[in-house]
């Protein structure tokens, strides 16, 4: 539903009345090359993703790069985060991109495929349950544990264990979400892999920690 306020166009109750499937929801502005999207997942405005894997229920904001990536379920991706900005060759004479992408400006027949492999065997992981605030930088070859939050403007150098919260730059643990025990028990109940119907039967579960460890560990 669209309302005019003054000659601008008002957003009502569009949100709410939306509801995801098996099948992706993509936003038409988004690039998606070589990749598999999951189920009940939503990719927004200008996303590009790149051989990247994303999984069931997880989510991008607009604006957001994925490249040669593998994202977990339940993920969720706020505006502007870029995963995995691919390195320019530095070592060469000059570092501009027509050395490996040469059919663009007529310098050969092909690309430089090597380099692209290069950049490929630099894949970032994120595992489930993860939220990735605004604007955050994930670099090439990182991974980041289940249920790690990354603060918003992080740039991550370094791999984040699952749970822990991290921010700044360059990015540093700022706290575990939960105590040791609490994460172990979370990760081997691995809720992310319950099929849909069980995730509904269980939902209110998800709401106290204590309660949902002690009924399903
Ligand atoms: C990181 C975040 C989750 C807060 O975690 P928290 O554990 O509650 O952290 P606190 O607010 O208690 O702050 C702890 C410390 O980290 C710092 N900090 C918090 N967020 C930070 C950020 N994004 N970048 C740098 N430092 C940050 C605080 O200044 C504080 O530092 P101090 O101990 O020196 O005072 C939150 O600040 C954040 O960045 N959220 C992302 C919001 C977002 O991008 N939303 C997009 C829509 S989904």
């Amino acid at each position: 539903m669209m309302q005019y306020v003054d000659k601008f166009p008002v957003l009502t109750h569009i949100e709410t009345e939306k509801a995801l499937g098996t099948q992706p929801t993509i936003h038409p502005s988004a690039r998606i090359w070589d990749s598999y999207v999951g189920a009940y997942t939503e990719i927004g405005a200008n996303t590009l993703l790149i051989e990247t894997r994303f999984g069931d229920y997880s989510y991008t904001a607009g604006d957001v790069d994925i490249i040669y990536s593998e994202v977990g379920k339940f993920c969720s991706i706020a505006s502007h985060v870029r995963i995995n900005p691919g390195n320019h060759p530095m070592e060469r004479v000059t570092q501009h991109h027509m050395t490996y992408r040469r059919k663009l400006f007529g310098f050969g027949d092909s690309d430089d495929g090597d380099f692209f492999d290069w950049r490929r065997a630099h894949k970032c992981s994120v595992g489930h349950d993860v939220w990735i605030g605004h604007a955050a930088i994930i670099m090439p070859g990182i991974c980041i544990g289940s249920g790690a939050v990354v603060g918003a403007g992080a740039v991550v150098t370094k791999n984040v264990d699952p749970y822990t919260i991290v921010a700044g730059v360059p990015a540093k643990p700022v706290r575990q979400r939960f105590e040791n025990h609490i994460i172990q028990a979370l990760l081997e109940i691995a809720w992310w892999n319950w099929p849909h119907e069980m995730l509904k039967s269980r939902f209110d579960d998800l709401l106290d920690v204590a309660a949902f460890i002690s009924k399903y560990q």
